[in-house]
């Protein structure tokens, strides 16, 4: 089994010198990277900064997102080569934002996620359904078609690496996370769809970690769950002390 998987999307927030005051604040009060994956994604214009500031804390970085090409014109777009110059090893891709508000279509997803191996980015998938699919019972068959899209041609030897990321829309910004339970029911199904497809060494080492209103006070009891693999932090990690201890979620 892989170690658990906190990350930290602080999606449009911060500028450089508050992303630096954040990270700062953040290697005071986690106490160690031993026994988990601490994983942040900061706007593309801090990461730089902050890759310094993290060196030698365990704590590693990643894109919010990625374009397919290695290079060209292709104004106001990054490649996974360019993330991994500047110290990121992970990539969020198909964020349920970048779907809905730029065009990330799953085909995308699938390129990206390509992009990102090919360059040694471990990419981070979101997949996850609108509270109209949830309500029309569509939840699975969502998600579970957002999966194998976005993995489509990908060699088993690269899903090691690979994380995918279960973030119901409804639950995400709305303080609604989703209970425990459901979680692990979508988790599951997910697990089951990796084994289906995959050898099931390649399956086991994928991480399926759960985003959507992760806070300090749910966080023990998400974690708990066998298929639950870490979570997709976006709001609880711009406090530090919040994120802090969701990183050092409490095991039952
Ligand atoms: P919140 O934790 O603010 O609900 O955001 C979740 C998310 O979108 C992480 O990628």
């Amino acid at each position: 089994m892989q170690k658990p998987l906190i990350a930290g999307n602080w999606k449009m927030h911060t500028t450089v010198h508050e992303g630096a005051e954040l990270v700062l604040k953040l290697r005071e009060f986690i106490k160690s990277t031993d026994s988990i994956d601490v994983v942040l994604a900061p706007p593309f214009t801090s990461i730089q900064h902050i890759s310094h500031l993290v060196a030698d804390s365990g704590i590693e970085l990643a894109g919010q997102n990625v374009f397919w090409k290695e290079d060209g014109a292709y104004t106001g777009e990054i490649s996974a080569q360019m993330l991994r110059a500047i110290g990121c090893s992970y990539v969020i891709i198909g964020h349920s934002e970048r779907r809905a508000l730029f065009g990330d279509t799953d085909d995308r997803v699938n390129k990206k996620a390509h992009a990102a191996v090919k360059a040694g980015l471990k990419p981070i998938i979101c997949v996850g359904e609108t509270l109209e699919e949830k309500e029309a019972g569509r939840t699975l068959s969502k998600v579970k078609g957002q999966i194998m899209r976005a993995l489509a041609g990908l060699k088993t030897g690269s899903l090691r690496e690979l994380t995918i990321a279960y973030e119901p829309i409804w639950a995400i910004g709305t303080g609604q996370s989703a209970t425990p339970e459901t979680a692990e029911e979508v988790h599951n199904s997910i697990r089951e769809l990796l084994y289906e497809d995959y050898d099931t060494s390649a399956a086991k080492k994928i991480r399926i970690i759960y985003g959507g209103s992760v806070k300090a006070d749910n966080i023990d009891s998400l974690m708990a769950m066998p298929n639950i693999d870490g979570a997709l932090v976006g709001g609880a990690s711009l406090k530090a002390e919040d994120f802090a201890r969701i990183v050092q979620f409490e095991s039952a």
